[in-house]
């Protein structure tokens, strides 16, 4: 009895003090505000080239005969702007967001976050002038000049000293999961940047990396897969803890699975990235070990996914109406489509097969629209309304959105898949005299067009939505109905 006194006196001083605190350093919200502009202004310009190069390789004059427009170029163009200025800026909005409500601080330093914000913006502004000019590195998701490799690691060390300090004045003493994961991503992303652009500069635009040969191509896979698993997963998993619950208004399912599912995730995923260099000149045994912690990470991937889904349980019947539920269910449940597909993919009878098709496309679109694109949309929809005060314009509209991406991401993944086994099956089919029955590539190429418009259709379908979405919320912060901030449900709807 004592003891328990003694626990709730301490818990209400602790109150005291977080109240006092949060009066007289209020949270940060304008920088998660800025944030949360910025994802939304690039993602809808990132997924614009997406439909414009689903569009050149369904029909090339699309290309447009200029240098800066052809398909090589805006590539580039697109994956820094989904991966890094859509997705990075939502999840830095997610976190700012988040973190200060979990550790009941402000952010440690203003100054921090607004150099992370504009230094982060002047990086993608980079990213758009020299990539369209052809001004690359050659290293997929790593293909910005070196001067702008520097830049990206000087912000992202000040994102982190930021990060750390405000844990450090943290007003609680416990740290949520969601920070684990968050934690993650600054530590992970930060050692693989900085290795793998290790360069020795030649002119203002060029330069040499240090590692050769294959040691390169896998320093640059073990950073490609990672930046998948920690800035596409990782910080996003965070986010659906933290999100979730809030939004299904249910504690999460378990605690103790969140951890298991933390440790799990961060020992197995750096192991996998040998996967990108299936049948290379790559010794064989680091081949077998990068497939083997591929598949085992089936299992931490879909305990996550599990504990994402079953915190809903008991507020299914929500789903009906809230939208923002219905992007979680629709994003968890690719997390758990494309985690499971990933491992059958770094099987090396199935890779022979997918390596180099548009299989891999359709599964990369199945985690990027499926699983970040959805979480965004539903972290987009729970903050707008709480951050503006006022209530979302349409629920029609946001549901409308909903089910654009959800049919349109549909419509890409299952016509990329079929087109990769139909690549893949016709490269390998051998005729009757034992010679390629398809020695032609270009003939090849043909049979995909129609899954190329159906991409195209798709991927436009998905656009469409987030420009809906975009409208919804200048609507909801110009004449929405003002609200209460601190609802936790009704910011959807009366
Ligand atoms: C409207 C939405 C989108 C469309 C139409 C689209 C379309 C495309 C197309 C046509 C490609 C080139 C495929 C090829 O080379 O054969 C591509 C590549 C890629 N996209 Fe998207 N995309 C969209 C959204 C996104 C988003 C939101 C993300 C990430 C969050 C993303 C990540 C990527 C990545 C990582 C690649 C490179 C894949 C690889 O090298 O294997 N895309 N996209
Ligand atoms: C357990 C989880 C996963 C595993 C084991 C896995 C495995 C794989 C494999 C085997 C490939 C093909 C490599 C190749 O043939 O070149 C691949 C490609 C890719 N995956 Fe995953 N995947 C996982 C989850 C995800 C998720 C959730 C996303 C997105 C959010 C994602 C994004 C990508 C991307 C962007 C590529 C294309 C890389 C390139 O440019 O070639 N993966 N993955």
């Amino acid at each position: 009895m004592c003891g328990l006194a003694r626990l709730l006196l301490r818990r209400a001083a602790e109150d005291c003090t977080v109240a006092t605190a949060t009066a007289t350093r209020p949270y940060d919200d304008t920088i998660v505000k800025m944030f949360l502009w910025a994802a939304v202004i690039f993602g809808a310009v990132g997924m614009l080239v997406g439909v414009i190069l689903a569009l050149q390789l369904a029909y090339w004059p699309a290309n447009l005969g200029l240098e800066f427009t052809t398909f090589g170029r805006l590539r580039p163009l697109h994956t820094n702007a989904v991966i890094f200025a859509f997705t990075g800026n939502f999840i830095f909005a997610g976190v700012y967001y988040s973190m200060q409500r979990l550790l009941k601080t402000r952010m440690f330093h203003d100054l921090l976050s607004q150099a992370h914000f504009w230094g982060w913006q002047l990086i993608i502004v980079s990213a758009v002038i020299t990539l369209p000019l052809g001004i690359t590195q050659g290293k997929e998701y790593a293909e910005l000049a070196w001067p702008i490799d520097i830049a990206i690691a000087v912000v992202w060390v000040v994102f982190a000293v930021n990060f750390f300090g405000t844990i450090a004045i943290r007003k609680v003493k416990h740290l949520y999961v969601a920070i684990w994961f968050y934690m993650s991503m600054v530590i992970t992303i930060a050692v693989l940047h900085i290795t793998n652009s290790l360069a020795m500069p030649a002119t203002l635009f060029r330069s040499y990396p240090v590692f050769a040969g294959m040691t390169d191509g896998l320093v640059q896979w073990w950073y490609g897969h990672n930046a998948v698993g920690f800035l596409l997963t990782t910080p996003i998993l965070g986010l659906m803890y933290y999100f979730v619950p809030k939004a299904a208004g249910r504690p999460v399912y378990s605690y103790r699975l969140s951890i298991v599912h933390f440790w799990a995730l961060v020992f197995l995923y750096i192991w996998a990235g040998p996967h990108h260099l299936l049948y290379s000149a790559l010794p064989d045994w680091a081949q077998t070990l990068g497939m083997v912690f591929s598949v085992i990470l089936i299992a931490p991937s879909w305990g996550g996914m599990l504990n994402g889904l079953l915190t809903l349980r008991g507020a299914w019947d929500k789903l009906r109406t809230d939208p923002i539920l219905k992007f979680w269910v629709v994003a968890v449940s690719f997390y758990g489509m494309s985690t499971f597909e990933g491992p059958m993919m770094s099987i090396r009878a199935v890779n022979s097969l997918s390596h180099y098709t548009d299989w891999t496309i359709g599964h990369v679109h199945s985690g990027a629209l499926g699983w970040v694109g959805m979480a965004a949309f539903a972290i987009i929809y729970w903050l707008v309304p709480r951050l503006w005060g006022r209530r979302l314009f349409s629920v029609g509209w946001a549901t409308a959105h909903f089910w654009l991406a959800t049919i349109g991401i549909v419509i890409y993944v299952v016509s990329m898949w079929t087109a990769g086994i139909t690549q893949g099956l016709m490269w390998r089919a051998i005729d009757e005299a034992g010679q390629l029955a398809w020695p032609n590539f270009m003939a090849t190429v043909e049979q995909l067009m129609p899954f190329y418009w159906l991409r195209f259709f798709g991927g436009t379908m998905y656009l469409v939505g987030t420009l809906l979405m975009v409208v919804n919320m200048v609507q909801t912060i110009r004449s929405g109905e003002a609200m209460d901030t601190n609802l936790a449900a009704p910011a959807v709807a009366k």
